[in-house]
């Protein structure tokens, strides 16, 4: 059995004093691939530095929302030279985020606009952030990105929401809140939601499962996403991990290379 976690931020100081235990625990756990994200500069810059250092870690690169107002054309040109980098498989995370509202939302749409055309020069998938902010960001991806290959992180919203996304062709990426009782609307979301259409993920050191919310989150939690979601649906765990496992290489087309 191999699971991929579509999406961690092992780069972060969070992990500075046990990086290596945390992959290892990783593999323990059955997840052969882990997929960094950058937010920013550099974060990009450490996350493809990561990637480059460790077997199981593949990078994305891109810019978050908070910082459209401060992002210049050179930071733009630095991000295309990352992404242009070994292992890098997808642009993000980029979006919008109206509940931390860091930036003026034409600002987050322009920046959120020029990343998606940077991502179809370099035949990258992306990698979409999106909080408080669900009408703008499926009228920007219906503009912008319809059919694009693509995913939204850490899928929260309403099954109307979901479908949404679903029609612009993207895949939903379930995380940690999916572990929680009292997600009835996720719930929903998971069970009606095409199998073909989901990818797993952790979001660490953010959005900790049930048993250990309330600590660090780690990519080897990504199994306890993947059994929530088996339990959902009905399905062993070993349908979940082959499925999820195979959206993932079919979005993020460069992922590839053995598992160590
Ligand atoms: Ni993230």
């Amino acid at each position: 059995m191999e699971l991929i976690d579509t999406h961690a931020h092992i780069n972060v100081e969070h992990y500075s004093a046990d990086r290596a235990a945390v992959i290892e625990r990783a593999l323990a756990a059955d997840v052969r691939r882990i997929i960094n994200i950058g937010y920013d500069l550099p974060s990009s810059q450490a996350s493809v530095a990561l990637a480059q250092q460790e077997p199981l870690v593949w990078a994305a690169a891109g810019i978050q929302p908070h910082y459209a107002s401060s992002t210049t054309a050179a930071d733009l040109a630095t991000l295309r030279e990352l992404l242009q980098q070994p292992k890098v498989v997808a642009l993000g995370e980029i979006g919008l985020d109206y509940y931390h509202d860091r930036a003026p939302h034409d600002q987050q749409e322009a920046l959120f606009r020029q990343q998606i055309e940077l991502a179809r020069e370099l035949s990258l998938p992306v990698i979409i952030h999106s909080r408080d902010a669900h009408t703008d960001t499926v009228r920007i991806l219906r503009d912008a990105a319809q059919d694009y290959p693509g995913v939204m992180h850490s899928f929260s919203g309403d099954w109307e929401y979901a479908q949404a996304c679903l029609d612009v062709g993207f895949y939903l990426s379930f995380s940690g809140p999916l572990t929680f009782k009292k997600a009835v609307e996720l719930h929903e979301v998971a069970k009606r939601a095409p199998l073909e259409r989901i990818l797993i993920e952790t979001d660490s050191p953010y959005l900790t499962p049930h048993p250990y919310r309330g600590k660090r989150n780690e990519p080897a939690h990504v199994r306890l996403v993947a059994e929530a979601l088996a339990a959902l649906r009905g399905v062993d765990l070993a349908t979940i991990a082959a499925a999820t496992t195979a959206n993932a290489e079919r979005l993020f087309t460069r992922l590839k290379g053995n598992s160590p």
